[in-house]
C-alpha cells in the first residue's frame, strides 16, 4: 500500500483518542480498556480501516481493535474511526503483528481478522512472512485466538493458507472460491476493504475462509454450527499450480 504523507497525518497521530500508545501496557486489561466484557475482534494489517470502522459501527456488543504497522496508513485508518459512532467500541495499534505477544493476554482476542494481506509470491523465499504461516498460527492459538477470518485475491495464498490451516489442525468452515458471486448470510461478509472493492472492481474473485481453533471451547460459527471442514462454494481445483 502506498503510504503517501498527508499534512494532516502528524495531527491526526498526535490527538485522535481511537490511537493507544503504549498498547503493551494494556495487555491484560483490554476489557477494562473497553470498559465491557464483551468479545474482542483485531484485525491485523487493518489498512485504512474502512472494514473495521463498518463492521464496529454495527456491533456496538464487540470490541474491535486495529493493528497496522505503516503509522501513516494507520492514521488514516483511526481517522475513519473517529467517524463512526460513540457506541462504537474500536482501538487502533501502530505495532507489527509479531509483537502480538507482548500485547495481549492468552483469551483476551477471540477472533481475528487477516484480509488482504502480502501475499509474498516467492514461496522458498518469503512464506514465513505471510501471516497464515504455521509460525503465526501457532502465536495466534496461543493467544487464545478461537476463531480467525480471512479473505485474500490471491489464490496461490489462498491454498497456501488452506495448507496451512489443515496442518496445524484449525477447522475450516465457509470456503467460499468467489465470496461475491453469491449471498451469504455471515456477518462478517457485510463489510469489505479498500483492497477488495478495488479487486471486485476488476473482476476478480475473493477467496474466504473461517477457521476454528479445534480447542477454542466449542466456538459456534456465524450461523450456529461448531463446523466441520466444507467443500469449496465454487470448485475451482485447488492445489493444481505450483508457485
Ligand atoms: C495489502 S494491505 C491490505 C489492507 C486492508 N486489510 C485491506 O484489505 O484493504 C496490507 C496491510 O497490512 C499491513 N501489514 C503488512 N504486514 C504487517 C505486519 N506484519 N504487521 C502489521 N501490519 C502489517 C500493511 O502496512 C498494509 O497496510
Amino acid at each position: 500500500m502506498r503510504t503517501r504523507k498527508k499534512k494532516w497525518t502528524a495531527r491526526e497521530l498526535a490527538e485522535n483518542p481511537r490511537i493507544v500508545y503504549s498498547p503493551e501496557t494494556y495487555k491484560g486489561r483490554w476489557h477494562s480498556f473497553f470498559g465491557n466484557s464483551n468479545p474482542i475482534s483485531l484485525e491485523i494489517g487493518c489498512g485504512k480501516g474502512k472494514f473495521i470502522a463498518q463492521a464496529a459501527n454495527a456491533f456496538p456488543d464487540r470490541n474491535f481493535i486495529g493493528l497496522e504497522r505503516d503509522q501513516t496508513i494507520l492514521a488514516a485508518a483511526a481517522r475513519l474511526g473517529l467517524r463512526v459512532t460513540e457506541d462504537a467500541r474500536l482501538a487502533y495499534i501502530i505495532s507489527d503483528v509479531e509483537e502480538m505477544p507482548t500485547l495481549f493476554a492468552p483469551g483476551e482476542i477471540q477472533t481475528l481478522y487477516i484480509q488482504f494481506c502480502d501475499p509474498w509470491p516467492n514461496k522458498k523465499k518469503w512464506a514465513k512472512r505471510r501471516l497464515t504461516h504455521s509460525r503465526f498460527l501457532r502465536i495466534y492459538r496461543e493467544l487464545g485466538v478461537a476463531a480467525i477470518f480471512f479473505k485474500t485475491d490471491n489464490r496461490q495464498l489462498f491454498e497456501f493458507s488452506l495448507e496451512q490451516f489443515s496442518q496445524e489442525g484449525w477447522l475450516m468452515k465457509s470456503i467460499s472460491l468467489d465470496l461475491h458471486s453469491s449471498a451469504s448470510s455471515a456477518d462478517e461478509t457485510q463489510f469489505t476493504t479498500e483492497y477488495e472493492e478495488k479487486f471486485i472492481a476488476l473482476g476478480q474473485p475473493i477467496y474466504r475462509l473461517e477457521a476454528y481453533d479445534r480447542g477454542g471451547g466449542g466456538l459456534k460459527d456465524a450461523n450456529g454450527s461448531t463446523g466441520e471442514i466444507e467443500e469449496p462454494a465454487a470448485s475451482n481445483d485447488l492445489f493444481s499450480e505450483d508457485e
